[in-house]
């Protein structure tokens, strides 16, 4: 199979866990028998330190000749007080946007080695496999009116759905619940937000569709809770751009680290990859970056937006294996890690290229 692919490294981390993300993904193209084409592009601090921009026209044109983007992390302390268009996070939210990828699909899964790097209770997480379904395009990241008065003395963000924003996330939720153990819960803060009383409208004309699947409302702030008091309830949770983005940080902790979780974010064409995690200015250089998150980005991509089925399964099963045999990052040491299976993040990458 031949594929074209964009990698934005971006900031921070964003360089380290990208450069073990495409070594893996050639490791696979030979394997395999594939050819992965990779161009490289900027995006975040690192587009705007070149070309002013935190997404540039070349960029958006590089995204017309490929098959799917994978991308590091964007973000930069050194330029929190730009204004809003030249932040680098503008960047990342302009891609999705440009992309049309309205639906941020973000796994939560415990690895059975790793139970000791949770601060939860191993009866609590063993076993632990859901997934959220986040709305990407809408929601307080993008309404408007936005911005802040002109004395600054008072801000405003709008929080604003359609009910076709909603559905179509919604939709790809209940699709997943019926392939999944057939539960869906839809968390929203109904009880205060129009938003979320338009969002459950939705979801329960939808329901009527899936007959098959058991829907449940849950309000976010006990969400937050029941996520760290009992996650073995969950199987497919979808939820509105913000709440979606807060619950599944928190998740990330159930699984051990921020620095395990990956995403798929999909539209009708073009889809986008990257870690979950931020680009953790405090440790990026360092090669102490956990990129697990980036290198199951790189498997959802092989399986979303190539169907390539054994060759998603082998980077697990290698994943799995590395984990077996001990190896860490930091951030999954434990008192009992000894230190001499503590790694550095591109060693660890050379360790799971070789069960490869
Ligand atoms: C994420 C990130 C982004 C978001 C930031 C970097 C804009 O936190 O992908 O979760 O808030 O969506
Ligand atoms: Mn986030």
């Amino acid at each position: 199979m031949n594929k074209r692919i964009l990698v934005l490294p971006g900031d921070g981390i964003g360089p380290e866990v990208m450069t073990v993300a495409t070594a893996v993904l050639q490791a696979i193209a030979v394997r395999f028998g594939h050819n992965f084409i990779v161009t490289q592009g900027l995006i975040g601090a690192a587009a705007l330190a070149v070309t002013g921009e935190p997404l540039p026209k070349q960029t958006i044109a590089q995204c017309q000749q490929i098959e799917a983007v994978l991308l590091g992390a964007v973000g930069d302390p050194h330029y929190e007080h730009n204004a809003v268009s030249l932040r680098p996070e503008q960047g990342l939210l302009g891609l999705r946007q440009h992309l049309g990828v309205y639906a941020n699909i973000r796994p939560v899964q415990v690895w059975p080695q790793l139970q000791a790097a949770s601060s939860l209770k191993t009866a609590v997480i063993e076993g632990v496999n859901f997934i959220f379904f986040r709305e990407l395009l809408a929601g307080l990241y993008f309404g408007k009116p936005r911005g802040r008065s002109s004395d600054g003395e008072t801000a405003v963000d709008t929080m604003r759905y359609s009910k076709a924003e909603v559905r179509r996330i919604v939709r790809l939720a209940f699709q997943a619940a019926q392939q999944r153990s057939k539960k869906l819960c839809s968390v929203d803060k109904a009880n205060v937000l129009e938003c979320s009383r338009l969002w459950r409208e939705v979801v329960i004309e939808q329901a009527k569709q899936w007959p098959d699947v058991a829907v449940t409302h849950m309000y976010v702030d006990n969400a937050a809770m029941q996520i760290i008091r009992q996650p073995k309830q969950f199987d497919v949770i979808v939820t509105e751009n913000m709440f979606g983005d807060i619950l599944s940080d928190e998740a990330a902790q159930v699984a051990g680290s921020l620095g395990l979780l990956a995403s798929a974010s999909l539209g009708d064409r073009i889809a986008l990859y990257e870690p979950v995690h931020g680009s953790a200015p405090d440790i990026a250089g360092h090669n102490r970056a956990n990129p697990i998150g980036a290198i199951v980005s790189v498997a959802l991509m092989l399986e979303y937006s190539f169907g390539l089925k054994a060759e998603t399964a082998a980077i697990h099963t290698a994943l799995s294996q590395t984990l077996t045999a001990g190896w860490r990052t930091a951030d999954l040491a434990t008192a009992l890690t000894p230190p001499d299976h503590v790694l550095d993040t591109s060693v660890f990458g050379q360790k799971l290229i070789q069960y490869i």
